[in-house]
């Protein structure tokens, strides 16, 4: 690990969530003038049925819609992860369980919610959207703007 800070932002396709906390961070990094503090940001899921694939379309459609691009291909959480990011964090409390659970119990990244990060007011959970409609989409998106500057802004100073 470098002196400049990695993430990694999990969820379990790697299509709809993270590929958008990803997207929405590294927006958000260069937005505050900071991407000199950080060194990979990068997502992936808990689950292999997405793997190779682009975010879904209506991930993608929020990103547009804000200006953002994106172009990652869904991958699948290794355990060389957790030797190469400081930070991994999870969208949900299911995320967060099976990140757990294959963390080696010697790792020095910091495993938790992104959630955790949120304002007051602003619900901790990102929930998976895939089933639901689009305005799912832009709550996540939301709530990952929110995240990430409250982030940016306690660990960049
Ligand atoms: P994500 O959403 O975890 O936010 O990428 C999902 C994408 C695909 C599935 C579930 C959640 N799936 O069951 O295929």
């Amino acid at each position: 690990m470098s002196l400049k800070i990695s993430v990694l932002f999990v969820c379990l396709g790697n299509i709809c969530r993270s590929p958008m906390a990803e997207a929405v961070f590294r927006d958000e990094v260069q937005k505050a003038g900071v991407s000199d503090h950080f060194d990979i940001i990068d997502s992936c899921g808990t689950g292999a049925w997405h793997v190779g694939n682009l975010p879904d379309p209506r991930t993608v459609d929020v990103l547009t819609a804000n200006g953002i691009y994106t172009e990652h291909l869904a991958r699948k959480l290794k355990l060389t992860d957790f030797k190469k990011f400081d930070y991994v964090f999870a969208m949900d409390r299911s995320n967060l369980q099976n990140i757990k659970r294959v963390c080696p119990s010697d790792a020095k990244t910091q495993v938790a919610l992104f959630g955790d990060y949120g304002s007051t007011g602003v619900s901790k959970i990102v929930e998976d959207p895939y089933y639901g409609g689009d305005d799912g989409f832009q709550l996540c998106y939301e709530q990952l703007v929110d995240f990430s500057r409250n982030f940016i802004q306690k660990v960049v100073r």
